[in-house]
């Protein structure tokens, strides 16, 4: 079992990607060889300045060491650092059909209405990402819902890379999204993600939030007049209801089922105390360790050059397979 995901650098770690990701990342690293990366290229496909890219991929470094990454047990490290992600991607890009990326639904969220001015970056996102996870040969990759279409995108890829060249150069990738927060969302409207992009910060709960914070967004969580249902048919249509017992069922690990059985028939005033206790409870070590560690500039530096030395030797073998399986001519220092 080879597990491979990544993050973007883009600002601070919410409870989405905690749950949704992350969390999982923590488990898997007990089980399999990990690899987990900061999605720095992925980063700049859109206004970027280059200041707060370099600070906030150590913060996102120190974030993720602060939910439970062991450095000695994964290897963390930045995309950029290991160039054979972007020479794998190229190498792709040309066997990717344009057909394939003009049905992903992210380009066309990401991009808006001024398709003409978004990056040729953004576009060809998904190519980079399938170039990620298959320069490892991952078996596996825990992500959110959200990424699934990119997930299945980067398996017909190597299929169709495979089948091009005749050889089985890589492993074909399986997406592994796992539990009640596999789609966690906005505080303030039930039928959107959580997301670092939604400009009201009381939609999500981020890492650095102080206790008083994650205590104040749960109490103003959009929920309704009714009380909680014994059954989870009684969720239906009550989207911002049905959020808040999957995030209480994600962090206490259990079945939504099973929260549900324990607060039927009760109010808000009840289940809302409950759950601010319940993710402060999770969430403020997290945030301790993270404001000791984001500060510490040199170890982060040394953690992430010494995984991106790792990252390098396994991603250089699959980097040469490929050149060879195309009929590329390299150096014999490279293979
Ligand atoms: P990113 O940085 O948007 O999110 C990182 C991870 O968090 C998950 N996530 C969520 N899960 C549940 N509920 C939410 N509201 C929520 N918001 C985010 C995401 O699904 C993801 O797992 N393109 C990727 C980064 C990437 C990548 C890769 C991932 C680049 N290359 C290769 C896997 C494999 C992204 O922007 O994730």
């Amino acid at each position: 079992m080879r597990v491979v995901s990544g993050i973007q650098p883009t600002g601070n770690l919410h409870l989405g990607n905690y749950l949704g990701a992350i969390k999982n990342w923590v488990k898997m690293q007990e089980e399999a060889e990990c690899f987990f990366f900061l999605a720095d290229l992925h980063a700049i496909t859109v206004t970027n300045d280059p200041a707060t890219l370099s600070a906030n991929t150590r913060e996102m470094a120190a974030a993720l060491i602060a939910s439970g990454i062991d450095p000695d047990k994964s290897t963390i490290f930045n995309q950029a650092r290991v160039s054979g992600h972007t020479e794998l991607a190229w190498m792709l890009f040309c066997s990717t059909p344009l057909g394939w990326l003009d049905r992903m639904t992210q380009f066309k969220e990401k991009s808006g209405k001024h398709k003409q001015r978004a990056s040729m970056g953004l576009y060809s996102y998904p190519v980079l990402q399938a170039a990620d996870v298959l320069i490892y040969q991952a078996t596996h990759v825990p992500v959110g819902d959200d990424q699934k279409q990119h997930l299945e995108l980067a398996r017909e890829i190597a299929s169709k890379f495979n089948h091009d060249t005749g050889q089985d150069v890589f492993t074909l990738p399986e997406a592994f999204i796992n539990g009640p927060a596999a789609r966690v969302m906005s505080l303030r409207d039930g039928t959107a993600k959580m997301s670092k992009s939604d400009p009201s910060d009381l939609s999500r709960i981020n890492l650095s939030d102080s206790n008083d914070d994650i205590s104040k967004k749960i109490k103003k969580a959009r929920t309704d007049a009714e009380l909680l249902p014994s059954e989870m048919e009684g969720l239906e249509n009550r989207p911002e209801v049905r959020n808040l017992i999957n995030i209480y069922a994600a962090i206490a690990d259990e079945e939504p089922q099973t929260i549900l059985s324990q607060y039927a028939g009760q109010g808000f005033g009840t289940f809302k105390p409950a759950l601010i206790d319940l993710v402060i409870t999770t969430l403020s070590p997290i945030r301790e360790r993270f404001i000791a560690l984001k500060s510490d500039e040199k170890m982060l530096d040394t953690i992430l050059g010494n995984g991106a030395r790792k990252a390098q030797n396994e991603a250089q073998k699959t980097v040469e397979f490929s050149y060879k399986a195309l009929g590329l001519l390299r150096n014999k220092l490279y293979c």
